[in-house]
């Protein structure tokens, strides 16, 4: 069986609980429940992924795979999921870049206030980080919305597993504020019984 060291408030997790959802078969995989980070990583999966990081898959017939974009694109062969278009797959796949850039950006904002001192802690690297969410979702306004419109495919639940982890760790930023089409969209994708079923928590 395959294996999944998970932790449902990853957003890089919840990609590939939706990948799996959206291919109906989340009851394949055995989650493992993983608590750590760079600095605590007795609960990682350091055997099986040298960075030591989530999510890493354990596959029955082959070695462990890393990080989300190979394990969903993974899974999407494996399930025959459909989530990679070939027609549109360099725009899809960028659109997925840039939506792992600001879970990256959100994530170490998170780990800044939970893993160091306050008093190490660098205001204008962090205003550096949102600063780069600022630019990708201007950037995924004025060029990728076409791209959100039709058929799932994995940039929309990058875009949209980004979105959630924004509104869960960073809500006090208001990533909604003076944008108008991407919280529309995202109201709609968050409808879909995969997010739904893989809202996070911890
Ligand atoms: C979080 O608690 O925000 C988190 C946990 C695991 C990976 C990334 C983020």
């Amino acid at each position: 069986m395959l294996k999944l060291f998970h932790n449902a408030a990853s957003p890089f997790v919840r990609k590939v609980m939706v990948v799996l959802h959206e291919a109906d078969r989340a009851e394949e995989v055995e989650l493992i429940h993983s608590v750590g980070g760079p600095l605590a990583t007795e609960n990682m999966p350091l055997a099986e992924n040298p960075l030591g990081k989530l999510p890493t898959l354990v596959r029955p017939d082959g070695p462990a795979l890393y990080d989300s974009r190979v394990i969903c694109r993974y899974l999407d062969d494996h399930f025959d999921a459909g989530l990679y278009p070939v027609d549109r797959q360099w725009d899809v796949l960028t659109l997925e870049a840039t939506a792992d850039g600001i879970m990256d950006a959100a994530v170490m904002k998170t780990y800044e206030g939970r893993w160091r001192p306050e008093e190490l802690q660098y205001a204008p690297w962090v205003e550096a980080q949102w600063d780069k969410i600022d630019r990708a979702l201007d950037a995924v306004e004025a060029r990728w919305m076409p791209l959100l419109a039709g058929p799932v495919h994995i940039g929309q639940i990058a875009m949209g597993c980004a979105l959630g982890y924004l509104d869960f760790r960073h809500a006090e930023r208001d990533w909604r504020a003076g944008r108008a089409d991407l919280p529309d969209w995202y109201a709609g994708f968050l409808d879909r019984a995969s997010m739904q079923a893989t809202l996070p928590e911890g």
